[in-house]
């Protein structure tokens, strides 16, 4: 079996979400005091939504995404729906490799690896052993499924957990490969294999770590007015994906990442895993520490980069459903820029080691979000 590093060398190919402006009440108290009227928004009036933010409004919409959210349903329930990593586990299914049963020390965020680069792959592999460290990767290390393994495997090894959702690279499709989300659920399937967590979970006592799955569409450009209007950089966007009728309908093109269908589904597969029986009440979550990521951007004024690419950037909707969380610091990636922001009282960064032609990647190690509080020494 090829060490993980030989593998690298084969080559291959403002939020329209605050809306909830109760006076008097704490962020979380706004989030919390209505999270049947956020939820009806996300599934029950997904025409209205599609309107709003979806941008393109001559795409018919998809009518059968359901056969992808059961199969994600069944998927989820195989394990509960958050880990307790801070506990010892009883959980004989899960390949931790004995590393649960202790709180973590600090978490640290990094996303966009993109490891083809020989510069990212170095970095990768001159990464330090953190045994009491625990990693967010954002998205997007490459597009090889065998790579994406092995670079799960080398994170594992350095890290006491490593934290991990899906970007748009690890979507793009080769002939005989299936369809995007058919690679989609093959990914999840990887990361459980290798003991990366793609479901929440608590780190230590009060502090969870939360992955979101997100897409983009046009809801960061803001104006309805021109949404149609596409960039030619937006138009070619991640044509290398491709994506089933179900989720796009049976009229579009299947090689359309802008279609609304897909960040939709994206959103739904959260909400089927918040709507779970054995999801932490509100209560619990207000009262922790909770960080939440996606690899795609949740608020217009994050995107620091060219207003040709805003439309493939990231959905607003995503906004809504970390705060339905109780993020008090979400990560993300995809843009390659560095941004550390309080938006309405919640922190956002971005931390992208990126493509090495990038200026101003994060190539050292890793900064962390959150460090284990300094006990009082004792007397
Ligand atoms: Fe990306």
């Amino acid at each position: 079996m090829p060490s993980p590093s030989s593998v690298f060398f084969i080559d291959e190919a403002s939020s329209e979400s605050n809306k909830n402006n109760s006076a008097g009440l704490s962020p979380k108290e706004k989030v919390y005091s209505a999270p049947r009227e956020i939820a009806n928004k996300v599934h029950g009036e997904e025409a209205s939504r599609r309107g709003v933010l979806g941008g393109n409004s001559s795409v018919p919409l998809p009518h059968d995404k359901a056969i992808y959210l059961s199969r994600f349903e069944e998927w989820d329930e195989r394990r509960p729906s958050w880990q307790y990593l801070n506990q010892a586990s009883t959980d004989t299914s899960t390949p931790y490799k004995g590393k649960e049963g202790k709180a973590t020390a600090k978490v640290l965020f990094t996303s966009d690896l993109h490891i083809d680069a020989p510069k990212n792959r170095q970095w990768l592999e001159d990464l330090p052993y953190c045994p009491d460290e625990t990693l967010i990767v954002a998205g997007d290390i490459c597009t090889s499924l065998k790579k994406l393994r092995a670079t799960f495997e080398l994170l594992v090894a350095r890290f006491q957990y490593v934290f991990y959702t899906p970007g748009n690279h690890e979507l793009w499709t080769y002939a005989g490969q299936g369809n995007s989300i058919d690679k989609f659920f093959e990914i999840l399937d990887i990361a459980d294999e290798c003991g990366v967590h793609v479901r929440p979970a608590w780190v230590s006592p009060g502090v969870a770590v939360v992955p979101l799955f997100s897409w983009y569409n046009s809801s960061l450009f803001g104006s309805s007015a021109a949404v149609e209007l596409r960039s030619s950089q937006e138009q070619n966007f991640d044509r290398m994906c491709s994506w089933p009728v179900e989720i796009v309908g049976s009229q579009s093109d299947p090689h359309d990442s802008l279609n609304p269908g897909i960040a939709s589904f994206f959103l739904d597969c959260n909400m089927v895993r918040m709507q779970r029986n054995d999801w932490p009440a509100a209560s619990e979550l207000e009262s922790a520490t909770v960080l939440t990521f996606s690899h795609f951007i949740p608020r217009p004024e994050l995107f620091k980069g060219l207003p040709s690419l805003r439309k493939v950037m990231g959905d607003t909707e995503l906004d809504v459903q970390l705060r339905m969380i109780g993020s008090c610091t979400h990560v993300f990636g995809h843009s390659h820029m560095a941004v550390d922001e309080i938006c309405e009282e919640v922190r956002y960064v971005q931390g992208a080691l990126g493509h090495p032609r990038d200026l101003g990647g994060c190539r050292g190690l890793p900064n962390s979000i959150w460090n284990c509080p300094k006990q009082p020494d004792v007397v």
